[in-house]
C-alpha cells in the first residue's frame, strides 16, 4: 500500500471505513470457587468505525475494557455478541484458514516488549516468523525482509543475530513493532505500546509509530492512558467508561470542548490539564465501580458532578453531534451551554496551546537513553 492510497492529508471524516464494529459485547465469567458471582461485562455494546489511514485513540481508566475491545476488533478473542467488518468482510464469519490469511493485515503491539518476545529466539527468528508463516518470502529472502524491517524501525541489521535480553526496553519495542509490521498489516492496534517505557523513550516510539503509519499507510488504533500522547498523535478519540464508549470526537474538538462530564473530568485530572479546564470541570474522584455490577442508568452517575434523578434510572443513548462527534449524556447540551457562558469554559487558552507545542517538541527530542541504539 502506498501513502497516496490512504490520502493521509484528507480529514479522517472524509475517508472510507476500514473497520466497522457493531454492538460488541464481551463478558468474562467469574470464578465460582468462592460462590456465585456476576460475570465481568468488559465491553458492553460498543459500536465504532475506524477510517482508513487514520490514527484513532481509545482512552479511559484502567479496567474500562480498552484491551478487551482492541482484541475483539482483531478477533484475537471472540466477542459474545456483535459484528466486526474489516474492509467489508465480516471477521466473525471467517473460518480458521480464512482468518489466518486475514491475520497478516491485522496486527497488534502489546505494552510489554519483555513478555511479547520469546527470549529463546533471535531477532531474525522473531521477525522472520510472520514472514515465513504468511509465505511472504523464502530462503535468503527472509533475511533481506528482516533487515528491511530492522531498518524501518531504526535498528541496524547486525542486530538480527542477537537475543531480546541484549536490548533496552525501547529497542525491544522497536523489534516488536518490526515483527508486527513484517506481514504488512493494514490495521495496527497499539495496546499501551509505550506505557512500560521511560518517558523519554515513549516519545520516540510514539513518533516512530506515527512516522511509519504515514510512510506505510497503515491505520493505527492506539490504546493509551497518557492523554498527552493521545492529544499529540491521534486524529479521533473514543472515550470509554465501564465497557461503553461515552464520547467520540476528532481529537482537537475533544480536547478543546469535551462534552461528556467523564471526558471533562478525565482531561481536568490529567497532568497536562489546562488550569482553565480544572477550574471549569470537576476532577475525577475515586475508582470506577465494578464492571460486574455497573450502576443503573448512566454508569457514570455515581461519580458525575452533574448527575440528577434521571441519570440513575435511564441509560443515555449515544447522540450524534455536529462535527463528527457523538456523546452519551442526558444533559450534555445544558452542561455545554452553562460552560460556554463562562469566559474560560471552552476557549483554548494561549497557555494551553503553548503547552501542547512544548509537549510536541519534547516528543520530538532525541533522548540520551533511547536515541542511541547501542546494544
Ligand atoms: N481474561 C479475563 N478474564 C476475566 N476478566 C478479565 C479478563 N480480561 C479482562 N478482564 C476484566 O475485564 C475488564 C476490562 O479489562 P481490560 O483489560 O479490557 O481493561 P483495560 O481498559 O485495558 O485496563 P488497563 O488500562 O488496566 O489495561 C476488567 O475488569 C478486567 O479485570
Ligand atoms: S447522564 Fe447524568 S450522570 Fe451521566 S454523564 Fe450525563 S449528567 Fe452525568
Ligand atoms: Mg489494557
Amino acid at each position: 500500500m502506498t501513502k497516496a492510497d490512504t490520502a493521509p492529508e484528507q480529514s479522517p471524516l472524509l475517508r472510507p471505513n476500514i473497520l466497522e464494529a457493531e454492538g460488541i459485547v464481551k463478558q468474562f465469567g467469574s470464578s465460582r470457587l468462592f460462590g456465585r458471582s456476576d460475570p465481568v461485562r468488559a465491553v458492553d455494546g460498543v459500536s465504532l468505525q475506524v477510517r482508513k489511514g487514520e490514527r484513532l485513540a481509545i482512552v479511559g481508566e484502567s479496567g474500562c475494557g480498552k484491551s478487551t475491545l482492541g482484541r475483539c476488533l482483531l478477533r484475537l478473542i471472540e466477542a459474545d455478541a456483535g459484528s466486526v467488518r474489516f474492509e467489508g468482510v465480516d471477521l466473525m464469519s471467517l473460518d480458521d484458514k480464512a482468518m489466518r490469511q486475514t491475520r497478516k493485515a491485522l496486527q497488534i503491539v502489546f505494552q510489554d516488549p519483555y513478555a511479547s518476545l520469546n527470549p529463546r529466539h533471535t531477532v531474525a527468528t522473531l521477525i522472520g516468523e510472520p514472514i515465513r508463516f504468511h509465505g511472504l518470502a523464502k530462503g535468503r529472502d527472509v533475511a533481506d525482509h528482516v533487515a528491511r524491517m530492522l531498518g524501518l524501525v531504526g535498528l541496524p541489521e547486525a542486530y538480527a543475530s542477537r537475543y531480546p535480553h541484549e536490548f533496552s526496553g525501547g529497542q525491544r519495542q522497536r523489534i516488536a513493532i518490526a515483527r508486527a509490521l513484517a506481514s504488512g498489516p493494514r490495521l495496527l492496534v497499539g495496546d499501551e505500546p509505550v506505557s512500560a517505557l521511560d518517558v523519554s523513550i515513549q516519545a520516540q516510539i510514539i513518533n516512530l509509530l506515527e512516522d511509519l503509519g504515514s510512510e506505510l499507510g497503515f491505520t493505527l488504533v492506539l490504546i493509551a492512558h497518557n492523554l498527552a500522547v493521545i492529544r499529540h498523535v491521534s486524529e479521533r478519540v473514543a472515550v470509554m467508561y465501564l465497557g461503553e464508549i461515552v464520547e467520540f470526537a476528532p481529537a482537537d474538538a475533544l480536547f478543546e470542548t469535551p462534552l461528556h462530564p467523564y471526558t471533562q473530568a478525565l482531561i481536568a485530572s490529567a497532568p497536562i490539564a489546562d488550569p482553565a479546564a480544572r477550574r471549569q470541570h470537576a476532577l475525577l474522584d475515586g475508582d470506577p465501580p465494578s464492571p460486574s455490577r455497573p450502576p443503573s442508568g448512566c454508569r457514570f452517575h455515581t461519580r458525575c458532578a452533574h448527575a440528577r434523578a434521571r441519570c440513575s434510572s435511564e441509560r443515555p443513548v449515544s447522540e450524534t453531534v455536529e462535527g463528527g462527534r457523538s456523546v452519551s449524556c442526558h444533559f450534555w447540551r445544558e452542561i455545554a451551554a452553562a460552560g460556554a457562558s463562562a469566559p474560560l469554559a471552552f476557549t483554548p487558552s494561549i497557555q494551553r496551546q503553548q503547552r501542547i507545542a512544548v509537549f510536541a517538541d519534547a516528543l520530538r527530542q532525541p533522548s540520551s537513553q533511547g536515541g542511541s541504539i547501542t546494544p
